[in-house]
């Protein structure tokens, strides 16, 4: 554990989440080593990576994409060739003969998406590369240090390993059940049958657990009609009625199964060259070797749609293992297979956890040895008593048994572990797992009731507590876990819903022990801790953040510290929520993959870390939830069936694309355009006249808008215009031309329907909401003419509104960039810098560390919103955080991934200064200006081997200064044009410090 932390705090992608501005750009990479004889090009091939990860083990995709960074201290610096190298060891790399691939001398400029041409792959199969690159004069730089790749199990044949599961027998429930009544029967009243004796005769031990179908039930009491389970029952004395749909599971009580200890012992004859551990879960899992934890993942596998794959993840196991004696040993937990997840789900994959291992060994003498998941493994009761996402995990260390994960265990009271048949497909998870991200001290304890104390961490956080206790042997600790504190200082757990988010430890009773659950996780700010009989240690509480470990790209900080919280909080909020997948809150029973949230933040999201393989791996289960008629779910993996919402399917579309433009990432739309099509045509087969009239699903409108109604038809038709010229475009980034010209056609009629049925001739449109202007605006949908007017209509309900926006989660992203863009940037400021109720501010004003789901989550005068959806983590309302950096940073890709970069700082009199920076796919970019009233100074830096058009606010050409020189004679920058108060210079590579003159 301690290991892992110091380990965590040398990692430049954590330091980059947890430092201050500027860290991205100093923590890239490692210089290369200078060649000897002549002198290197002043250009240098840094940050190497393989399907956008750092030296990958376990990849599947046949012909990997590499790319790295052109670094230079030189102006203008270009690449002009490349030379690549990938070799089956690194003797042969270092060699320089590329036995994979040599790529020779390559003319082009292109350092990204470069598609592995060499030799096939096999599974398993070893590279190391290495790169150079060719500076603008044609002058070789040295070669880049050598970076690696594995591939994964590419054939299922490749796994000889079985699923295993401890089959662990579920506790005697010690609350009476008893069936009162059942009936089996269709949903529309049309045929049923008494199943009460049936259902009764299950109950075992006072639990009951089973999938509501035909055969479970005794045969079907209304051929071809949807049928559920109707039940009535006691449980503690306490009456319940339920409805459970087919195909579901009837559980009594909801308590997920009992994880019990998995291990093998097993001997190796020879010293071992190298080790590869492959190895997943139905549920989550924890391996150990030799008493050590394998890798730093945390809630692995990563969640899928389990009726269609799950990803393995490989481990370099080497270090662990010895010559002789040795074990291997699995804890499993519920998490998204057998736990509850969102919104009701219960078991709703599975009801019992599996686990799947093959520990392939490589002996010095070249011989190989795979030690796999089969009958032999052996299982024994453990600690953990339940864990489950919603409902927290119970621990009882006085089961934990000794050296389970260590050589030499008398195995004699263990037994067999069960095999399982499945026949899910495997796939390489590529992508950075969930991790441990830093920890958080609590700021304050109360003693709120005698022995209840609470924790205040100062910060909404997502994770789990580390507990340190000394205690005697059976004492139950108590965590529970809250967002914000009831006027008496208790929790506020209401907004929870059914989740109760408890952890229960029981002591061993053995002096200091420290503890933290595995396999679930909570978004809490405060910590309740009861059930000691003396005052805590005052270590005893620690808040350990987690979160799919992205890489920080992005830095924003200004003049205004209200702003900055809200930047901290925008952060947070996607820190907490991107676990695994891009959820809509991290605390309630929901925790889902809402497909409108993610749309809407996407961007913004691009800003704060590198999340490109992390949507890679979403978009998979995005096309997974797909229905055949073309339908995109409305959460993704769709656990629920529905689908078709504007806005929300619309994500399958904007999402593909928002990447392509920051990453110029190709193949995700090659891999998707099928899918966006599909949508396409979906929602074309459900307009009449290209109006979106019929089918749309759950429909939720501009959600969470307030005090404005935009009509959902209207938005249900602006998002089909929208996802259709996204896709025409796709097309055409793709070559093909046939396709975007007719896609091109189908927008312009939805366009043109759009006017004809909701834009009057003077530029209103109907309902005349912020929303409306807003999506008309940015999704090109009004005739050149009517655009100002449209953005005048805008900008007067804003000051009609004294100041105050009015959208929910569909208009909100869109307002800043749409009124700057239309020339009206002043309120675009006014919007942003509001603290009055309602807006950005008003929350950060009322202390909030993360974005609240509503903008009236808390007032003054009414106290909480309705607990019943009133998360206080929630980004979508914070997708604003693309203003900072594309608006005020004014860093945005003119082509996708930045490889040609528009520098347009938004510079109005609310911010004095301001700085940002951007990690971008081809280095960093950053921005820092200062204005008063008559001078600005504008620095910038462009990473090597990109261009930038660099606007400078100025009353003239001739009060430019660049490095104190008047502009117009630094030759590294070329005046382009002036466009209103701003003059247009290209730039290459390089840092530049701009004076100008403003009145
Ligand atoms: C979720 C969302 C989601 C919405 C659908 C809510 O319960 O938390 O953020 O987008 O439902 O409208």
């Amino acid at each position: 554990m301690n290991m892992e932390i110091e380990h965590k705090k040398n990692n430049p992608a954590i330091l980059g989440w947890l430092h201050a501005p500027m860290a991205a750009l100093l923590g890239i990479g490692i210089l290369a080593q200078s060649c000897a004889s002549s002198p290197p090009a002043d250009l240098r091939c840094e940050n190497l990576r393989c399907e956008y990860l750092n030296d990958p083990l376990g990849l599947d995709a046949a012909s990997p994409r590499l790319g790295w960074i052109i670094t230079s201290s030189e102006r203008g610096q270009k690449q002009s060739a490349y030379q690549f190298l990938a070799t089956s060891s690194s003797q042969l790399l270092d060699k320089n003969k590329g036995d994979l691939w040599d790529s020779g001398k390559v003319s082009s400029d292109d350092t990204s998406q470069i598609v592995y041409a060499g030799k096939p792959l096999a599974s398993r199969q070893n590279c190391f590369w290495k790169v150079r690159s060719w500076d603008h004069d044609g002058h070789p730089g040295d070669w880049s240090q050598a970076a690696r790749w594995q591939m994964g199990l590419l054939d299922s044949a490749d796994w000889s390993a079985h699923w295993i599961t401890a089959e662990a027998a579920q506790p005697a429930s010690s609350q009476p059940l008893l069936i009162q009544h059942a009936s089996y029967e269709s949903v529309e009243g049309r045929g049923a049958r008494d199943v009460t004796a049936l259902i009764a005769g299950q109950v075992k031990n006072d639990r009951i657990n089973l999938i509501v179908n035909n055969r479970n039930l005794g045969g079907d009491p209304a051929l071809n009609l949807v049928k559920r389970l109707h039940v009535e029952y006691t449980l503690a004395g306490q009456s319940f009625k339920k409805d459970i749909p087919e195909n579901q599971a009837l559980a009594i009580p909801e308590v997920p199964p009992v994880s019990r200890y998995l291990r093998k012992s097993f001997s190796l004859n020879s010293p071992v060259q190298r080790a590869v551990l492959y190895a997943t879960a139905l549920g989550l899992y924890e391996v150990h070797i030799n008493g050590q934890r394998v890798g730093d993942h945390f809630l692995a596998p990563d969640w899928t749609d389990y009726r269609k794959r799950v990803r393995y993840q490989a481990y370099d196991v080497t270090a662990l293992l010895a010559r002789g004696d040795n074990a291997i040993g699995a804890l499993l937990g519920n998490g998204w297979y057998s736990g509850h997840i969102g919104n009701g789900g219960f078991q709703y994959f599975g009801k019992v956890p599996a686990f799947l291992a093959q520990l392939e060994v490589t002996y010095a003498d070249g011989r190989t040895e795979r030690v796999i998941t089969d009958a032999t493994w052996k299982s024994h009761a453990g600690p953990i008593v339940s864990s489950d996402f919603m409902l927290g995990e119970d621990y009882d260390a006085r089961l934990e048994v000794n050296n389970w994960d260590k050589p030499g265990l008398d195995e004699s009271q263990w037994v067999p572990a069960a095999t399982r048949e499945e026949s899910i497909p495997l796939e390489s998870q590529v992508m950075e797992p969930v991790r441990q991200i830093c920890e958080l001290k609590p700021k304050s304890v109360t003693e709120v009731k005698p022995g209840c104390f609470v924790y205040d961490l100062a910060q909404n956080m997502v994770g789990v507590v580390r507990l340190n206790v000394s205690a005697p042997a059976g004492t139950v600790v108590t965590l529970r876990h809250a967002e914000m504190l009831n006027p008496d200082g208790t929790l506020y757990t209401r907004n929870l819903r059914a989740a109760t988010s408890t952890d229960h430890y029981t002591c061993q009773g053995r002096g200091l022990e420290t503890w933290q659950p595995r396999f679930t996780f909570h978004g809490f700010r405060y910590v309740e801790l009861t059930g000691l009989p003396a005052r805590p240690l005052d270590d005893a509480v620690t808040g350990i953040v987690i979160s799919s470990d992205t890489p920080r790209t992005g830095q924003f900080a200004c003049s205004d510290p209200r702003l900055n919280q809200l930047q901290s909080n925008i952060q947070w909020g996607q820190r907490g929520n991107y676990i695994s997948i891009p959820t809509d809150c991290p605390q309630r029973d929901e925790r889902l993959g809402w497909m409108g949230d993610a749309e809407v933040f996407v961007r913004t999201a691009t800003c704060n870390a590198d999340v490109a393989a992390f949507f890679s791996k979403w978009l998979v289960d995005v096309d997974d939830g797909q229905s055949a008629a073309g339908s995109f779910s409305d959460v993704s993996p769709n656990t629920d069936g529905n689908g078709g919402a504007p806005a929300w399917g619309d994500a399958g579309v904007i999402c593909p694309w928002t990447l392509y433009q920051v990453y110029g990432d190709k193949r995700i739309l090659e891999r998707h355009l099928q899918a966006m099509t599909n949508w396409v045509e979906y929602l074309r087969r459900n307009s009449t006249g290209f109006i979106r009239q019929r089918n749309r699903g759950n429909d939720y409108g501009d959600w969470l808008s307030i005090g404005a109604n935009t009509s959902k038809e209207l938005i249900g038709t602006a998002y089909f215009a929208y996802s259709t010229h996204l896709v025409a475009q796709s097309c055409q980034a793709l070559g093909r031309t046939d396709l975007a010209a007719h896609y091109d056609q189908l927008f312009q009629d939805i366009k043109a329907a759009f006017n004809q049925r909701y834009v009057a001739a003077d530029g209103r449109i109907q309902g005349n909401t912020q929303c409306a202007y807003a999506m008309a605006l940015k999704f090109d949908l009004l005739p050149e003419a009517l655009k100002p007017k449209a953005a005048q209509y805008l900008e007067d309900d804003i000051q009609a509104k004294g100041g105050h926006l009015s959208t929910g989660f569909v208009g909100v992203s869109y307002l800043l960039p749409v009124l700057t863009e239309a020339g009206k940037p002043d309120t675009a400021y006014r919007l942003l810098l509001q603290d009055t109720f309602p807006s950005w501010l008003f929350s950060v004003k009322q202390g909030a560390t993360t974005i609240w789901e509503r903008w009236d989550g808390w007032t003054p005068d009414k106290g909480f919103q309705d607990p019943g959806m009133n998360s206080f983590n929630h980004y979508s309302l914070g997708s604003c955080g693309e203003y900072l950096f594309g608006g005020i940073g004014g860093i945005r890709p003119a082509t996708p991934g930045f490889k040609t970069i528009r520098i347009d700082p938004v510079i109005r009199p609310g911010l004095t200064w301001a700085k940002t920076s951007y990690d971008s796919i081809h280095g960093p970019i950053a921005t820092s200006w200062k204005h008063d009233a008559s001078h600005l100074t504008l620095d910038v830096t462009i990473p090597a081997n990109t261009t930038a058009t660099i606007c400078v606010p100025a009353t003239g050409l001739d009060t430019i200064t660049e490095g104190d020189k008047p502009v117009a004679s630094v030759t590294a920058v070329k005046y382009l044009r002036q466009e209103n108060d701003k003059y247009i210079f290209e730039a290459g590579s390089g840092a530049y410090h701009f004076a100008s003159k403003l009145d």
